[in-house]
């Protein structure tokens, strides 16, 4: 009987170990179709040291409304960070640029300053939290919070992020209000800003109505 029972704890145990080292790290295997449980694992034979590095963090194009550059690694071009709740960005502002304001629902979000000077802030319905940040200087947005950041100095501006989520959703205010085909009068109706600014921000961002 005893041995009986030392025998089902080894199995469990072990069966526990092996379970757990299968499952530090999968890396996914962008090949093959998402699911709802997420990407399946590329095949441990498969894996190598050239999966856990990304090339590539560079300085985002900044030739738009804002000045600003955007380039980031999450799960669809760093697929080693499938499960791991975690993403890097990049982002470049031109002097007097920023970065619209904007919320991940999924993701809190660490600003790491490396040039350059940025006021970076989140707001709330009674107040607002913001500092301006110079190199080596970080500010967290925590998730879901409506945030910004601007160039507040002379020349470029660059920092690093990172998001806590594989592969984190992103919501712009401006793009929300004024880049769909909602009518301008509703837009006007329920936000209570002018049908003209309206309007004018409508063409700016791609919308119409
Ligand atoms: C910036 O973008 C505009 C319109 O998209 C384009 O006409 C212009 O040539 C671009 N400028 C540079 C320096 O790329």
């Amino acid at each position: 009987m005893k041995i009986i029972h030392m025998l089902f704890f080894f199995t469990v145990f072990s069966f526990t170990i092996s379970h757990a080292s299968l499952n530090d790290f999968c890396v996914a295997d962008l090949k093959a179709p998402n699911t709802p449980s997420g990407y399946p694992c590329k095949p441990l034979a498969r894996i190598t040291s050239d999966d856990f590095s990304f090339h590539g963090l560079v300085a985002g194009n900044t030739n738009n409304s804002f000045k600003f550059g955007f380039n980031s690694a999450t799960i669809t071009n760093f697929p080693a960070l499938n499960g791991l709740g975690i993403s890097a960005l990049r982002i470049d502002i031109d002097q007097g640029g920023s970065i619209p304001m904007h919320t991940h629902p999924d993701a809190t979000e660490l600003l790491i300053v490396v040039q350059g000077e940025i006021t970076a802030g989140f707001l709330t319905p009674t107040t607002f939290y913001s500092k301006t940040l110079k190199p080596g200087d970080i500010f967290v947005f925590p998730k879901g919070m409506l945030h910004f950041a601007v160039n507040s100095g002379k020349g470029k501006a660059t920092a690093f992020g990172a998001l806590s989520n594989e592969n984190p959703r992103t919501k712009i205010l401006d793009l929300l209000l004024f880049a769909n085909k909602l009518p301008s009068n509703l837009v006007a109706q329920t936000t209570l800003l002018d049908l003209a600014q309206v309007k004018k921000l409508k063409a700016q961002f791609g919308g119409s109505g």
